[in-house]
C-alpha cells in the first residue's frame, strides 16, 4: 500500500506544534470567525497556491479554485462561493489569478480529447473563438496560450461583473474585481489592469435594473 499520504498528517502535525509553539492562542484566534478581504478565483493547479504566492496568512483570502479560473454563470459553486464572499463576508476585492503555462487552457488549444473535462474546456475554446482574430497571428504555441490565458482572465473579470450579486454590490459599496496571471517560470504575479469597479464597465446588455 503506498503510504506517501502520511506525509500530509505529518505535515499537519508539525504545523500545528509550530503555530501553538509561535502563539499558544493561534488557533483559540483562528476558531472565533473569518474576516477576509479578499475573494480569490484561481487555478486548481498544484503549483498555483493563493496563500503561499502572495504571502497572506490562514484568514486573509476566501478562495475558489477550479480548472483554469472560470466564472461561469450556470456554476452554482463558484456562484455560492462569490455570493458568499460578497454578500457575508463583504470582501472588499476579487481576484481572477490565471497562470502561464496553464494545462486547462493549453488543452483547450488542441483538439485532443481529455474526457469529462472536455466539456468545462469548451468555455475557453469559446474565450479563444471571441479573440480568434488576434489569437491566430501568433505563431508560437506557448506564446500564443500565454495570450489567450490573459484575454481569459479578462473575460472571466467581465464575467463576475455580469452577475447580479456583483452588481447589487456595487450599487451600495466599492469592490473591486481585478484580473491577474502569475508566472510559473517567475514566481512573479502580473497586474492586466482590467479592474471593474462599476456596471459601466460592462456592455449595456448585460446591465441589470439593481
Ligand atoms: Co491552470
Amino acid at each position: 500500500m503506498d503510504e506517501s499520504y502520511r506525509k500530509l498528517i505529518d505535515g499537519n502535525r508539525r504545523y500545528a506544534l509550530e503555530k501553538r509553539y509561535d502563539d499558544p492562542e493561534y488557533f483559540k484566534k483562528m476558531s472565533i470567525g473569518q474576516t477576509p478581504e479578499y475573494l480569490w478565483i484561481g487555478c486548481s493547479d498544484s503549483r498555483v497556491p493563493a496563500n503561499e504566492i502572495t504571502g497572506t496568512q490562514s484568514g486573509e483570502v476566501f478562495v475558489h479554485r477550479n480548472i483554469a479560473n472560470l466564472v461561469i454563470q450556470t456554476d452554482f459553486n463558484a456562484l455560492s462561493v462569490i455570493a458568499y464572499a460578497v454578500d457575508v463576508l463583504k470582501v472588499k476585492h476579487i481576484i481572477v489569478c490565471g497562470h502561464y503555462g496553464c494545462g486547462g487552457v493549453r488543452a483547450a488549444m488542441t483538439s485532443n480529447t481529455h474526457g469529462f473535462v472536455d466539456n468545462w474546456l469548451s468555455n475557453i475554446k469559446e474565450v479563444y473563438n471571441k479573440h480568434a482574430a488576434e489569437l491566430d497571428l501568433i505563431e508560437d504555441f506557448d506564446k500564443r496560450s500565454d495570450r489567450l490565458t490573459e484575454l481569459n482572465v479578462i473575460e472571466q473579470v467581465k464575467n463576475l461583473s455580469k452577475s447580479k450579486v456583483i452588481q447589487k454590490a456595487w450599487r451600495d459599496r466599492s469592490l473591486l474585481v481585478h484580473g491577474w496571471v502569475y508566472g510559473l517560470n517567475s514566481g512573479l504575479i502580473k497586474d492586466l489592469n482590467v479592474m471593474h469597479e462599476d456596471k459601466m464597465d460592462i456592455e449595456p446588455v448585460f446591465r441589470y435594473n439593481v
